[in-house]
């Protein structure tokens, strides 16, 4: 059925955080080494946050240079303006871009403002854009409470690529304190299941106890679209790094 991902706990969302960081530092170093472009799948969501921090605070040091670094943001609310509070363009912006050397045209996140009957055509061009840089070498992805990963909600299967979804009830209700008196979309475009498979590596990242059933479900389940991340299990390069809490169903299983 599947490869064995590698699972990584850790004791608490800091040492996590650290732990996802040095692995994407490991691989924009090689890159750079290499002379080759650095290809990432980017998360918003509150995890990986301290990843981003971490990330600020190494370039600020000096230590990371992010001029070979290409980014793809997994997804964004659709319709949505880059400039609203609410958009995953302001989210990366705030907590990496605009405090990074990463050239503004090495910047991919969809576009929540394309109009209604141009969504097709931009999704396909995203995916383009991905191939034309080389494809993924490493997507970092959290995951919702229901399983999706990006925005992809359940009945996403391993043939989906980049395109516009409905958000579940699930994800909206999640969602809301982030828009406070806003209502919370119901569409958006995501990056594929299929899209992230392709990437050479997938890193998972997920902390808190309200993870820890759906972090077992997407780990032990056959792999199913019920849970989109149960997919993951496909992938012959993934690594799930999560913080005891996370890991608490995983771990009594296996105990
Ligand atoms: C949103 C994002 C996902 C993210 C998820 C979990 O739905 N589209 O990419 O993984 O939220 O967010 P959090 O990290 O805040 O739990």
């Amino acid at each position: 059925m599947s490869g064995k991902p590698q699972v990584i706990v850790l004791p608490d969302a800091h040492a996590v955080a650290a732990a996802v960081t040095q692995r994407l530092v490991a691989r924009i170093n090689e890159s750079r080494e290499a002379g080759q472009p650095c290809v990432l799948g980017l998360p918003t969501g509150k995890t990986p946050i301290g990843v981003y921090h971490h990330l600020v605070h190494l370039h600020r040091e000096g230590s990371l240079d992010f001029s070979h670094v290409v980014t793809f943001n997994l997804d964004e609310y659709y319709p949505m303006p880059a400039d609203s509070p609410h958009s995953y363009h302001r989210f990366m912006h705030h907590h990496l871009f605009d405090h990074v050397s990463i050239p503004p045209a090495h910047i991919h996140i969809p576009d929540g403002t394309v109009d209604d009957d141009k969504v097709a055509d931009h999704a396909r061009w995203y995916e383009q854009q991905i191939q034309k840089h080389g494809g993924l070498d490493v997507v970092l992805l959290g995951i919702g409470r229901n399983g999706h990963i990006g925005f992809n909600e359940p009945g996403a299967g391993p043939e989906t690529r980049t395109r516009r979804v409905q958000l579940g009830a699930t994800t909206r209700t999640d969602a809301l304190a982030d828009f406070m008196d806003a209502a919370v979309p119901r569409e958006a475009i995501s990056m594929g299941v299929g899209t992230m498979l392709d990437a050479r590596e997938i890193i998972l990242m997920a902390t808190g106890a309200h993870k820890a059933d759906i972090i077992h479900q997407a780990l032990t389940m056959t792999p199913d679209v019920t849970v989109p991340a149960s997919f993951l299990q496909s992938h012959p390069a993934v690594c799930v790094l999560l913080d005891e809490a996370a890991a608490q169903v995983l771990n009594h299983e296996t105990a």
